[in-house]
């Protein structure tokens, strides 16, 4: 039995990521993620400059799940670049490593995109649109014309792989709108989903908000958004042409949370809150539960029962 999974030409020795912006902000969590079970890894979400990100506290766990106000802090373009450069350099042959961008502007996200285009990158980039924690910067993905504009600019000057990350979505009839809106691109693959943002979580005690940016709102991960997360990885599986491919994010905090996400048709899966809560040896964990859950359904690869939730109506 194996958990590899082919995703962009290259067979990983298993689904398992970390969400981008969780143990992967500087070269020393870079290095600890790539010597942890995880099938790939990506970098922090990264702007043309270094952010400082917003004040602290920040992030915070909360009892079935976190809620956290980053403010994409990060050590800018450059500093991933180099790292990603680095990294290829000395592994080659190994896993493509997964780079991501999340600029402050359309131009931003431009401007990173055609140095990347014109570096040796050889990896996957993700566009991260759904950052919902910047001040003032409504979460792109949300804005149907917007990202259909953006995309276009994109993909007249990018040749590379490229995955965009999505928010969550609510309703039947914006699965749709963006569906149509994606299958009009050659992306790689979709990430499905952000945190949800602009969550309130009050401490009972002190009837206070638990973080400090926004007066206390905040993107909320964990065990409050896996059946949103598993929505809509379902809606995109069955709206999306086939060669775009689902990365699944949301509330994965166990073997049968991983099960779940493939059952609905993703092929990769990031973790977030439970990688912050346990850090990397949660992969071996998490390996080990999805391969105990798949023996005791005997199947002997992912490829057997990926995508094949059953619906009432069949
Ligand atoms: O606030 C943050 O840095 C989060 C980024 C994201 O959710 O994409």
């Amino acid at each position: 039995m194996t958990l590899e999974t082919t995703f962009f030409n290259h067979t990983f020795a298993n689904p398992f990521m970390n969400a981008s912006g969780v143990h992967c902000m500087t070269v020393s969590e870079l290095a600890e993620l790539d010597r942890s079970s995880a099938g790939a890894f990506i970098t922090k979400s990264c702007t043309l400059t270094e952010r400082a990100g917003n004040p602290e506290p920040r992030y915070f766990d909360v009892p079935l799940g976190s809620i956290n106000s980053m403010g994409l802090p990060n050590l800018g373009f450059s500093y991933y670049l180099d790292y990603a450069l680095a990294y290829e350099k000395e592994n080659e042959g190994k896993q493509p490593l997964f780079f991501s961008i999340a600029g402050m502007s359309a131009a931003g996200n431009l401007e990173m995109l055609t140095m990347i285009e014109n570096s040796a990158f050889k990896g996957i980039t993700e566009l991260n649109l759904s950052c919902p924690n910047v001040p003032g910067k409504p979460q792109l993905a949300y804005d149907f014309d917007a990202t259909f504009d953006l995309l276009k600019q994109v993909f007249a000057r990018f040749t590379k792989p490229l995955g965009i990350k999505l928010p969550p979505y609510f309703d039947f009839a914006h699965f749709d709108q963006m569906a149509a809106i994606l299958n009009q691109f050659p992306l790689t693959y979709v990430n499905s989903i952000n945190s949800i943002g602009n969550g309130l979580y009050i401490d009972p005690k002190s009837d206070s908000v638990v973080i400090k940016p926004k007066d206390g709102f905040g993107g909320l991960g964990g065990e409050y958004v896996k059946p949103t997360a598993l929505a809509n990885v379902r809606a995109f599986y069955t709206r999306l042409n086939p060669e775009i491919k689902i990365i699944g994010t949301g509330g994965i905090r166990n073997g049968q949370d991983a099960y779940e996400h493939l059952l609905c048709g993703a092929t990769m899966l990031q973790i977030g809150t439970e990688l912050h809560k346990e850090g990397p040896a949660i992969f071996d964990r998490i390996t080990k539960e999805l391969a105990v859950i798949m023996e005791e359904k005997g199947y002997d690869s992912i490829a057997e029962f990926r995508g094949k939730l059953k619906t009432m109506n069949e």
